[in-house]
């Protein structure tokens, strides 16, 4: 399988880093293709400019769209999956990552009128989050952050989506963080081993 890889977090220096590698490694013993798009080091653009915004909220689609836009909806059309990991910032990714949503899911490509996206086999979505799983699932977030990346972003654009939240990660207890980190590593190569 072919499969393109968004990756978004402004340090190299983090767990999120070590995340995105172990998954490769885990595409790589399983023979799959890959490619990625490292937003911050692309430096890539995540601000609609006025002249993106009246294109997309008038569904202007038979107007052109950025060189870089193009670039990533090519990346797109040539991968049978896509995987998003990003560490969750105030319940949602990093406004790089979703200002990639505002730029590239663009009108006459991902949403009406008439988009021509791909039909994707697998779209995964890699979360890492400093709280627990149970502290998410008390407040809602974890719900919400379904929501908006499975259910509108993805939503029927792949046959098979996912959402998977690695938690408890915060600077805060470094204990906890190091004996999360272990076992973390060890399902995110699964994940990619089994892609
Ligand atoms: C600005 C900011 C906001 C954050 N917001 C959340 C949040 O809403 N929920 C959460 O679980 N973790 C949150 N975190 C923790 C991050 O997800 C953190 O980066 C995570 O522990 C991953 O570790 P890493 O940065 O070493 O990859 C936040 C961190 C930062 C810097």
């Amino acid at each position: 399988m072919k499969v393109f890889i968004v990756y978004c977090h402004p340090s190299k220096n983090s767990f999120t880093n070590r995340v995105k590698e172990e998954f490769i490694r885990g595409l790589q013993d399983a023979g799959h293709e890959y490619l990625v798009s490292d937003l911050y080091d692309m430096e890539f653009q995540c601000e609609l400019s006025e002249e993106e915004y009246l294109r997309e909220s008038y569904y202007k689609s038979a107007q052109p769209v950025a060189s870089d836009v193009q670039l990533e909806q090519s990346k797109i059309e040539q991968s049978d999956a896509i995987v998003f990991i990003y560490p969750v910032f105030w319940t949602e990714a990093p406004a790089k990552l979703v200002g990639w949503f505002d730029r590239v899911w663009t009108s006459g490509f991902a949403y009406a009128p008439e988009p021509s996206m791909k039909l994707l086999d697998k779209a995964l979505c890699i979360a890492i989050a400093g709280k627990s799983i149970q502290s998410l699932d008390e407040t809602g977030e974890r719900e919400a952050m379904r929501t908006v990346m499975l259910g509108d972003r993805i939503r029927n654009r792949a046959k098979e989506k996912e959402l998977v939240i690695l938690d408890s990660t915060t600077h805060w207890n470094e204990k906890l963080r190091e004996e999360k980190i272990k076992v973390h590593l060890k399902t995110v190569y699964r994940l990619g081993i089994n892609f």
